[in-house]
């Protein structure tokens, strides 16, 4: 009956060990499962010189051979962007927004689309308050691009992820709508 002895001690390690990780209110889950998903939209009015009024974003650097109002060619390779946009839960512009994605865009690619996001999505809505900061390149002419989620605070505190952009709509030079899809591996 010794064994049953030995049996018992390894169920209580392994209780130990299994319950150590939310002992410290850490939560990481197998690579497959987020432990929290959320998909919003951003919308971007790009300052193109007459719609100050309505604008979400505007040029604030460009290369030598450029200007501010101008996308630079080729693809607006060097134009930096800082933006203001509205969030929202659905696809409508005028729905009332649950934060702002505040940062920045660069574009990095002479030979392709791509922008470099450093953003903020700051909630401030009675579902979620706080933030989720996101870094990364993307190749914007591809379906769906990944940029990693480095951080939060508030309801996102020490938030860790991935979240996958897609084009959802792209109007002229001075309207995009992005469908950004979170998903946190790390919540706490
Ligand atoms: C912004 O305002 C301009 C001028 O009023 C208008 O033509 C344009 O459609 C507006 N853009 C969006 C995305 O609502
Ligand atoms: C910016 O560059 C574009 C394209 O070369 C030109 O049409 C426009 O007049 C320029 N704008 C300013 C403010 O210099
Ligand atoms: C969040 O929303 C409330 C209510 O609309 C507002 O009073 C407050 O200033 C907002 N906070 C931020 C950080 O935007």
């Amino acid at each position: 009956m010794a064994s049953l002895k030995t049996i018992s001690f390894l169920f209580l390690v392994l209780i130990l060990i299994s319950d150590s990780s939310t002992a410290l209110g850490k939560r990481i889950r197998d690579r497959n499962k987020p432990c929290k998903r959320l998909v919003v939209y951003f919308h971007d009015i790009l300052f193109t010189g007459k719609n100050a009024q309505n604008s979400t974003s505007a040029t604030v650097g460009a290369p030598a051979w450029g200007n501010k109002t101008a996308l630079a060619n080729p693809f607006r390779y060097g134009d930096l962007v800082a933006f203001d946009d509205p969030i929202t839960l659905d696809k409508n512009l005028h729905s009332t927004p649950v934060g702002r994605a505040q940062g920045f865009y660069l574009y990095t690619s002479k030979s392709t689309l791509a922008a470099w996001f450093s953003v903020s999505f700051v909630f401030n809505s009675t579902e979620h308050k706080g933030s989720i900061n996101f870094a990364g390149n993307e190749y914007v002419l591809q379906n769906t691009r990944d940029i990693s989620i480095t951080g939060g605070t508030g309801d996102f505190f020490m938030a860790r992820g991935i979240a996958s952009l897609m084009t959802d709509a792209y109007e002229k030079t001075d309207y995009f709508r992005l469908r950004v899809d979170i998903k946190l591996y790390e919540c706490w």
